[in-house]
């Protein structure tokens, strides 16, 4: 049995106004009409799944319980962040709460915000990973790359030519968190990385292991955050002071980038993360003028744009506009040009120090 770790504990900035600080994309029907955490808690329950555990800000706990319950899933736990530490703390605790009920158990870390369409080609790439993962290796999931997207991680494979279309696991020589675009660049060209999925696969005890190698100051303090942590209502309370001591860090600067022993399964179906509007735009179900609507939203005679209101009684018109995005909420509207949707995050800066 593998044990799903459903992580839904971030903030989803880049996707303002849809996803708020109380409310972030995760939490919305962003495609589809399910909630992209609860296509991501379906995709891992199921025949080999274990019910899934649950990483997530204090603030989310109810959303969680209530979005689970709605698709008739029921956690093994849901473990609560008194304040985003990001993904490193958040899946050494999982880690550690789970090798006290079964340490030599498997744990699928997920993150909740992704779009992955094909359910077969995503269980067999898991099933791919398996034995790897049970002789020790840090699996991990890998999508071959269109663009030098500076978002994503890379997984450098060091098999043979091809290897980033191979069916099964390949050995990583480098995984490169985030390049700048030169250096992504250079990767997309070189046709031997992939993009890291965020998706990992590994053993209790491998991780563990991991962690105690190259941040053992992270396990000390999730460790701690357990031992003086305490149940509520179902749910388990990390302890504040001890989780405010954790290095904010995500687990692909913490580990994947110094560790060794990690393979990557290559991805064949379609991945996206819905990261920016942009992404959004893209993977979303353009018309052959490359125009996205959801919503009460009409475009006239545009191109490559996205509009989409949120709103039943607010109508959204786009007219003659090429490469831009369009989000109308009750309460904000954005209005952006589609390449440059990952600055709303800074705009979003700019809002609060307006107060
Ligand atoms: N519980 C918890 N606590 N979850 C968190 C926290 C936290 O403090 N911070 C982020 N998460 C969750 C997010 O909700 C998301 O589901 C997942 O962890 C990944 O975090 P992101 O912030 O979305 O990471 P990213 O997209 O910048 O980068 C990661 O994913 C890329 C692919 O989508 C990395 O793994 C990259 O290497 C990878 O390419
Ligand atoms: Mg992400």
């Amino acid at each position: 049995m593998i044990t799903p770790i459903l992580l839904c504990g971030g903030s989803g900035t880049r996707l303002w106004p849809l996803s708020r600080k109380s409310y972030p994309k995760q939490f919305a029907p962003l495609v589809g009409t399910e909630t992209l955490f609860q296509a991501s808690a379906r995709r891992v329950t199921g025949e080999g799944f274990a019910p899934p555990r649950v990483l997530t800000h204090v603030d989310f706990r109810f959303i969680v319980t209530e979005q689970l319950a709605a698709i008739g899933i029921a956690p093994a736990a849901v473990l609560l962040e008194p304040e985003g530490r990001n993904t490193a703390p958040a899946i050494a605790a999982a880690a550690l709460e789970l090798a006290e009920s079964d340490p030599d158990g498997l744990m699928l870390v997920t993150p909740s915000d992704h779009a992955i369409p094909d359910q077969t080609a995503f269980r067999s790439a898991v099933t791919a990973g398996i034995e790897a993962a049970r002789d020790g290796c840090l699996v991990t999931f890998g999508v071959r790359p269109d663009r030098a997207e500076t978002g994503y991680g890379y997984l450098e494979l060091s098999g043979q030519p091809g290897a980033i279309d191979a069916p099964g696991p390949q050995p990583v020589a480098g995984f490169v968190e985030k390049p700048d675009p030169t250096r992504a660049a250079d990767m997309l060209r070189g046709g031997t990385h992939l993009w890291n999925a965020g998706i990992f696969l590994f053993s209790v005890a491998t991780i563990l292991a991991a962690f105690e190698r190259h941040a053992p100051a992270i396990l000390d303090a999730a460790r701690s955050a357990i031992a003086q942590g305490r149940p509520d209502l179902g749910f388990f309370r990390l302890d504040s002071d001890a989780w405010g001591a954790a290095e904010s860090i995500s687990i692909d600067y913490a580990i994947m980038e110094r560790a060794d022993a990690i393979v990557a399964v290559p991805f064949a179906g379609a991945w996206s993360d819905l990261g920016s509007w942009n992404a959004v735009w893209r993977d979303g179900a353009q018309d052959t003028d490359g125009v996205v609507t959801s919503g009460p939203a009409t475009a006239l005679d545009c191109t490559d744009t996205l509009l989409r209101s949120e709103e039943e009684r607010l109508e959204l018109v786009g007219i003659g506009l090429k490469d831009v995005v369009a989000i109308a909420m009750p309460d904000a509207v954005l209005v952006a040009d589609a390449g440059r949707t990952q600055e709303v995050r800074m705009a979003l800066d700019v809002l609060k120090a307006k107060g």
